[in-house]
């Protein structure tokens, strides 16, 4: 089945990221977010990586237009489902909230549209049992800046059928992005092995075995990360790491995940990371 049209539900750091992919690509998008406030600040921030292309020659100003010209805005879902072939969900990192939104995606779209998440960790099985077509869900774990890197994790659910399997690693080619195969299991490859060491990091601050900056140092110099942890953990956003550590925590039952207290302290704070202008560092 050949897509054309992708609707991407929430217009944050990664939905605005998907979209912008998704035109470049040459389909039809349509990004929604909770209010015209939210999904206009999502295409806003894609209009100036866009600019930004056009300042360093490797896009030319009617590129520009057209791409812009091929996402059009709403706030209603049942828009966003109609014409859909393909929808990509990047809401916040709650199941019920995701639970949700599938449910009435499955009442809206057309009987052949594919629906898939964006989540970092969350069982795509059990978003697909809020549906009626579970062999039509499928995971699409997009990484963070999205128009920069190339991995996408294609997370196969249960029951995902083999037919929207290759649909979708067509899809993320088509986006310029390389896919990965994997199984559905907590924090299914890329979040399992990323965010323990995030957590550990974040461990080692609250034990005072050094600062932030030293810890980031260390990892950048001794073992060649092209940025540290807790730079990382604030361009993630620390409530998406804390997320995510309980469902690795909940979903494995082992001690080994368990968020450490100084993550919930700052998450409970409000302090989320360069998002927020605050987290390890300060971002004012
Ligand atoms: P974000 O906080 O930047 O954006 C989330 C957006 O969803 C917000 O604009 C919010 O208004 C909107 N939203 C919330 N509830 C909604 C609803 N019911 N209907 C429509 N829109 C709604 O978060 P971010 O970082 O974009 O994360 C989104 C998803 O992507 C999460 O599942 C996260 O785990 C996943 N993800 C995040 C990565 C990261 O590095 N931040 C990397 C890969 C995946």
């Amino acid at each position: 089945m050949e897509l054309q049209r992708v609707s991407v539900i929430g217009a944050g750091q990664m939905g605005g990221g998907i979209a912008q992919v998704a035109a470049q690509a040459g389909y039809q998008v349509v990004l929604l977010d909770t209010t015209e406030e939210r999904v206009q600040a999502g295409l806003d921030r894609i209009g100036s990586l866009l600019s930004r292309s056009v300042e360093k020659g490797k896009l030319s100003a009617e590129e520009r237009e057209a791409i812009l010209g091929r996402i059009s805005l709403t706030t209603d879902l049942a828009v966003a489902g109609q014409d859909a072939d393909l929808v990509i969900e990047a809401v916040v990192e709650k199941m019920e909230v995701k639970a949700e939104i599938f449910t009435r995606l499955d009442e809206y779209c057309p009987s052949h549209t594919i629906l898939a998440s964006n989540t970092s960790s969350l069982p795509i099985t059990e978003i697909a049992a809020a549906t009626r077509r579970p062999e039509q869900v499928i995971g699409m774990h997009f990484m963070n800046p999205v128009p920069v890197m190339k991995l996408v994790e294609v997370i196969r659910g249960l029951a995902t059928s083999e037919e929207t399997f290759q649909a979708v690693m067509a899809a993320a080619e088509r986006m310029g992005k390389t896919p990965v195969e994997v199984n559905d299991y907590p924090g299914f490859v890329s979040n399992r092995i990323l965010m323990p060491m995030i957590n550990e990091a974040i461990f080692a601050v609250y034990d005072g075995v050094a600062t932030p900056e030293a810890i980031d140092e260390v990892m950048k110099l001794g073992m060649n990360h092209p940025m540290g942890p807790l730079t990382l953990a604030d361009f993630i956003g620390l409530d998406t790491c804390l997320y995510i550590m309980e469902t690795l925590y909940e979903g494995f039952g082992d001690s080994k995940y368990r968020p450490c207290p100084l993550l919930r302290k700052y998450v409970k704070a409000g302090w989320l990371g360069r998002k927020s202008g605050r987290g390890f560092y300060s971002y004012s």
